[in-house]
């Protein structure tokens, strides 16, 4: 069924759209006449996103939105019941990436990264799906990634911030179904976008290997905002955007220990330095 005749009020609501994926999405929404809540920490993006998404067809409503207070989710949705009467789509989107050796990543950098990627998901959800609820539907997108799959070595923090949501949003797919809303949990491998802004790691050995597996990147934000939507038209948990991450994803259920075996091999023989162009 079209998106639009499943949601006639077209309202959506994006973290973290004032760059990357998050304003990707809210501009293919605005292209579709869509009202998008466009919400980041940056106002200054969240305004230029909002700009784009009248001049895109859209109609913008500017949320300031830190993911990381539980509150800005409550803010938010007053602000939308207030102005849209409420919302049909809520995109967990905004996050952070980081690298590091287990043994070196600090506790603070835990703690940043768990807040930023996860809990600001749970806040949303907490939030929000009251309201979708008493509305008697909606969908909830959220934006996890392939590492939450794949759990490649010297990524374990952003890796299990990310298989988290995959988790949360599983479960949610199952706990929403008889309250009429949809899931949909978004599991991209690199494209390239600012994320490297606010990369965290230890040492530098993970920031070029991250910056080198960007540099091979081949599918744009736009790309992958757009499959995430026909998902969410199609009613799918999971978007594997990529062909390497339907390659993981399969291999991984397919024979999860040789999975890890053929990953441990390739890491001990610096495959992956070498691909990212490290060697
Ligand atoms: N780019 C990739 O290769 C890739 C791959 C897989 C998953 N993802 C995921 O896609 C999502 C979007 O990332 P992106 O690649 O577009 O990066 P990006 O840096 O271009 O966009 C992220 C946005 O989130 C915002 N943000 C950061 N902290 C925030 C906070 N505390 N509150 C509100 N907003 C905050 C940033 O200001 C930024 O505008 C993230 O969850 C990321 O983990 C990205």
């Amino acid at each position: 069924m079209k998106i639009e005749k499943r949601f006639p009020e077209k309202r959506v609501f994006i973290t973290g759209s004032g760059s990357g994926l998050g304003r990707a999405m809210a501009l293919e929404f605005a292209a579709r006449g869509w009202r998008v809540a466009v919400s980041d920490i940056d106002a200054g993006r969240t305004a230029e996103s909002a700009a784009m998404v009248n001049a895109a067809g859209g109609s913008s409503l500017e949320i300031p939105c830190d993911v990381t207070k539980p509150e800005n989710f409550e803010k938010s949705l007053r602000a939308l019941v207030k102005e849209w009467g409420g919302t049909d789509i809520v995109v967990n989107n905004a996050g952070v990436a980081a690298g590091g050796f287990m043994d070196k990543i600090s506790l603070e950098e835990w703690n940043w990264i768990i807040d930023i990627n996860f809990k600001s998901v749970v806040y949303g959800c907490r939030a929000f799906i009251p309201a979708l609820k008493r509305q008697g539907g909606g969908h909830i997108v959220n934006v996890a990634s392939n590492a939450g799959i794949a759990s490649l070595a010297e990524m374990a923090s952003y890796n299990v911030t990310k298989a988290a949501v995959i988790s949360l949003s599983e479960t949610l797919r199952i706990e929403m179904s008889p309250h009429n809303i949809g899931v949909t949990v978004a599991c991209p491998t690199f494209f390239k976008t600012n994320l490297m802004d606010q990369f965290k790691s230890p040492d530098e050995r993970q920031r070029k290997l991250a910056e080198g597996m960007f540099a091979k990147a081949n599918t744009s934000a736009v790309k992958v905002a757009r499959h995430i939507i026909r998902s969410v038209e199609r009613k799918k948990l999971y978007v594997l955007t990529q062909g390497d991450a339907k390659l993981t994803w399969r291999s991984k259920r397919i024979s999860p220990e040789l999975y890890f075996r053929l990953l441990s091999w390739a890491y001990r023989k610096g495959l992956f330095e070498k691909y990212a162009g490290l060697k």
